[in-house]
């Protein structure tokens, strides 16, 4: 329970503590001082080993790292592969549909993030029809309204789990009961939330789930993972595939595709092996400190947040209703107020946080962050609001 979690206990294990307020966990996590280990390791396997190392872990690595990140999410062996990134698993999943029928309607909302759009947008081409359920407040879609527009036609809903810029937490739940109940499949983007909020593949009876690594799993960029259910894995033959995804590889058959039959149908060509091996290291410290216990620290980190910010006069177009919030809070700007100015300002106090247009500043503590640092953000963001207009932001930045 959070009562006993306490941040210290973990500090010392991700360098860049020690000299920033580092609140930017939704962008990229602290890095944890064992990739040092893992680099150290792949590259001394790599001088020593040569060839061989291919044979010694790092053809399988996609696979094997997929194992250690998919405990994370109770996921069972075997059915985790790592990719680069989620741009490159949803354009494998969409290469995998058929939208010939009149089974081919795509079904996400506004929140979604953007590349996710280009990807299914792109499918349009393929035959597919996209709705778009748009949000009233900037901030999500009640579930009833995107639950009303999964039906029989609908082919698949690819969904943030936790909306990148207000942080909304969907029901993930209710989207794969409603989408079960009619036939179509979900694949949730779980970018935002695993690592902060607790994600169960089993519980969630959920399709397929895809995300990566850099923000709250601190395992750096270059580790994307695609988990599918076991029973859907043979119905999928991607149309952008490569050689490891062939039932043998090293045969180098000519012609179509002969797919592998488990997991390794959806891998592509030659893995990211030094990406992958220092995902690794985020992965396990997350595991050590557990999900639930980040997800209470984190609650109880941004609702403090949260009051202390309505009471200097901020407005939070972030979820009110922590049950429906990820991790991260956005403080809301006012019109003349320069985000990036804001930013820009606390960097120069060594306050790292970030800002989106359109919706505010993006602040998220981790397992690592102290009550005492979301206290300076906010004296912080108090005193730079009162000090100058936003004109003064931009021209004597210098001077914070
Ligand atoms: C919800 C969500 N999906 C996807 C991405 C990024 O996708 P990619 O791995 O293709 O860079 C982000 C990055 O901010 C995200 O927040």
């Amino acid at each position: 329970m959070s009562q006993a979690h306490n941040p210290d206990d973990w500090r010392d294990r991700f360098p860049i503590l020690a000299e920033t307020t580092y609140l930017v966990n939704h962008s990229l996590g602290a890095m944890p001082r064992t990739v040092f280990d893992k680099l150290q390791a792949y590259a001394e396997q790599w001088a020593t080993r040569g060839v061989r190392a291919w044979g010694e872990g790092w053809w399988t690595a996609p696979v094997d790292v997929g194992n250690v990140l998919g405990r994370l999410m109770n996921a069972p062996e075997n059915t985790v592969v790592m990719h680069q990134n989620v741009s490159v698993i949803e354009s494998i999943v969409a290469s995998a549909m058929d939208f010939s029928g009149t089974r081919n309607k795509v079904v996400y909302t506004d929140q979604n993030f953007p590349s996710v759009m280009y990807v299914w947008e792109a499918m349009r081409r393929q035959g597919a029809r996209i709705e778009c359920v748009a949000s009233e407040d900037g901030i999500g879609v009640p579930t009833e309204r995107l639950l009303e527009a999964i039906d029989e036609e609908t082919l698949i809903v690819p969904i943030s789990h936790v909306c990148f810029k207000s942080s909304y937490l969907q029901d993930a739940k209710a989207i794969c009961e409603r989408a079960r109940e009619v036939g179509a499949l979900v694949l949730l983007d779980t970018y935002q939330s695993l690592g902060t909020v607790p994600v169960d593949v089993v519980e969630l009876g959920v399709d397929m789930v895809c995300g990566g690594s850099v923000k709250w799993l601190c395992g750096g960029p270059g580790a994307g993972y695609l988990y599918v259910r076991e029973d859907l894995l043979d119905t999928l033959n991607p149309g952008i595939t490569g050689w490891a995804a062939h039932a043998e590889p090293f045969a180098f058959e000519q012609g179509a595709q002969r797919f592998a039959p488990g997991i390794e149908r959806l891998l592509h060509g030659s893995p990211a092996v030094p990406a992958l091996f220092a995902a690794s290291a985020g992965y396990e410290i997350v595991s050590e400190v557990g999900v639930e216990t980040i997800r209470a620290w984190s609650v109880s980190s941004t609702e403090s947040l949260r009051k202390r910010m309505l009471d200097a006069g901020f407005s939070i177009p972030s979820p009110s209703d922590p049950a429906q919030r990820g991790g991260t809070i956005t403080i809301g700007l006012n019109e003349d107020e320069n985000g990036p100015a804001f930013v820009s300002a606390l960097a120069d106090r060594g306050i790292l946080v970030d800002h989106r247009p359109g919706a505010g500043i993006r602040v998220s503590p981790h397992f690592y962050t102290r009550a005492e640092e979301l206290e300076e953000f906010a004296a912080s963001m108090v005193e730079l609001r009162e000090k100058r207009s936003w004109r003064d932001f931009l021209n004597q930045k210098g001077s914070y």
